[in-house]
């Protein structure tokens, strides 16, 4: 029905990149229908799901977007953002429709969709590795070179390192996560597809940042 409104404020596309098995799959089963399979099959091309969710932007994440816009030298996006703080209220929780698109392809080459056009128009990516296999750690650096390669360059990027449950097969610890992503300056979590931990707080942070 064409007179249906549009149920929300803005789409927002996501990519999810990272070696193959560190559970990118897995992530958005369980961010967008709340399913985990401990015998999921690679990805072959590309899927993608979607998920709507409401976003607050509070007094902090203004100000953050301030400082962020500057440090960009966004002088538009700076004022813009300034004239709205003026006008909301303070600690006020100005809520919005956020449609979340999330691509989802495969890790191996191989089974890879065209690269151009899984980062079309991506306004934020969720780089995965797994905590247990110090390998997809190591290749954060290629998956940082591909997104500077082919995505836009205000992108936001979260790291994530998935298995948080295997803490006996643990490779990677927190702490070298962390400071790898303060290093590359990426919002970073450790998660659980398989427990949930996490899952929620990645994309709400990543959507956050972006509006
Ligand atoms: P490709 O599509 O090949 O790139 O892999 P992928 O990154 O999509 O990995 P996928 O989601 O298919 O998960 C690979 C394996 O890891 C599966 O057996 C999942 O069950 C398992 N897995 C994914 N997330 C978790 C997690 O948080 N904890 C545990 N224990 N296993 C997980
Ligand atoms: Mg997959």
């Amino acid at each position: 029905d064409s007179s249906q409104p549009v149920l929300y404020d803005y789409l927002f596309k996501i990519v999810l990149i990272g070696d193959s098995g560190v559970g990118k799959s897995n992530i958005l089963s369980r961010f967008t229908r709340n399913e985990f399979s401990l015998d999921s099959k690679s990805t072959i091309g590309v899927e993608f799901a979607t998920k709507t969710l409401q976003i607050g932007r509070t007094k902090t994440n203004t100000s953050k977007r301030i400082a962020k816009a500057r440090k960009l030298n966004r002088h538009v996006a700076a004022d813009c953002v300034m004239q709205n703080a003026t006008f909301s209220t303070p600690q006020s929780v100005e809520g919005k429709t956020v449609k979340a698109q999330i691509w989802d392809t495969a890790g191996q080459e191989r089974y890879r969709a065209i690269t151009s056009a899984y980062y079309r128009g991506a306004v934020g990516a969720l780089l995965v590795y797994d905590i247990t296999k110090k390998q997809t750690f190591d290749n954060m650096q290629r998956w940082l070179h591909e997104l500077r390669d082919h995505a836009d360059s205000n992108i936001v990027v979260m790291m994530a390192g998935n298995k948080s449950d295997l803490t006996h097969l643990r490779a990677v610890s927190e702490r070298e996560g962390q400071e790898y992503a303060e290093k590359e300056e990426l919002s970073f979590l450790e998660t659980s597809a398989l427990g949930s931990e996490n899952i929620e707080k990645a994309f709400q942070t990543i959507l956050t940042e972006i509006y």
